[in-house]
Parts: structure tokens; sequence; C-alpha cells
């Protein structure tokens, strides 16, 4: 395969309403220098806008895509099942019964298609952006040393004793 180090991460979500908890995703990315695009939408209520965005995924320069939603959750594995690029999946906390739903739901793919998820909410947007920076930087040697880097300064800010 070609070597390509332009890859970017791409954030996709279900609704405007999930924006708050991946904007956390939006902020580690471009912290460690990652360049990432952030989009809007739903398997249900835009299906021909994500049939697109899937389908010509490889031609637009992405590497790994970050997919929330909350509730039914489907745009996750909707979206692996289009592209043959690896999908995370970040469950938002639903009102109802507190983003479970939407953690079954992306973690219980069928065998066949995968969808990577990962923790509730905001934990769970975070470590999409560090996952998805991880998986870049096997083809981006500085995008490797910042994500080293992050982890340093991280090590660094856990103090020994309480204060
Ligand atoms: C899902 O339905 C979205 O991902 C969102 O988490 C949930 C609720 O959407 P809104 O009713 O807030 O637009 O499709």
């Amino acid at each position: 395969m070609k070597k390509n180090n332009k890859l970017k991460v791409s954030i996709v979500m279900g609704s405007q309403s999930d924006y708050k908890t991946l904007k956390l995703a939006e902020k580690v990315l471009k912290n460690i220098g990652v360049s990432y695009e952030t989009k809007i939408i739903s398997a249900h209520r835009t299906p021909d806008r994500m049939y697109e965005y899937a389908k010509s995924s490889v031609k637009n320069n992405i590497g790994v895509i970050i997919a929330g939603a909350g509730g039914s959750a489907h745009l996750p594995g909707m979206i692996a099942a289009l592209t043959p690029l690896p999908v995370l999946g970040v469950p938002i906390e639903s009102k109802k019964l507190k983003g479970l739903d939407s953690l079954l739901s992306i973690a219980q793919m069928p065998k066949g298609i995968p969808v990577g998820t990962l923790a509730i909410g905001e934990d769970g947007a975070i470590n999409a952006a560090l996952l998805a920076a991880s998986i870049i930087a096997n083809n981006n040697s500085t995008v490797r040393k910042k994500l080293l880097n992050w982890r340093k300064l991280q090590t660094k800010s856990v103090k020994k004793i309480p204060k």
C-alpha cells in the first residue's frame, strides 16, 4: 500500500446535540497536531449524506473515522459497512438510558464488520481521538512524537502525594 502521511481523522456525529461530547475529540486532535474534519451525519435522518460520505471516505484522504451516536446508535456500524477504513464508535450518553443503549448498540456489532468501541461520553471521545492519533502515527512520525510527548506530560501531571 502507498504510504500516505497526509491522512486526516474524520469526526462524525448523529446530531448537533452530540457535539458537546465530540468537541473533546477535536480538542485532543488539535493538541496533538493531527488534521481532522467534523461533520453531522445521521444514519436515519440523512441516509444519503451518510452513504455519500462513507463511499468517498478513502478518496477524501481520511485515515480513521470517529463516529459518535446515541440511542439506537447505528451510525458507526452503518459507516463501517460502507468503508474499509477503521471506524471508532463513541457511545453518546442518552437521556433515558444514560448511554447504555448507545454502548450496547455500537459494541454488539455482529461478526464481519467491526467497530472499535470506546467508553460512553467524554472519556470515550477523548480516547477515540488518542486511538485515532495512534493509528495515524503508524505512517506519520511527527504525530507519533507528539503523541508520546502528550503521554509524557500526562504522566508528569500525576502528583506523587495528595495535597
Ligand atoms: C442520535 O440520536 C444522535 O446521535 C443523538 O445522540 C440522538 C438524539 O438526537 P437528537 O434528538 O438530539 O437530535 O441519532
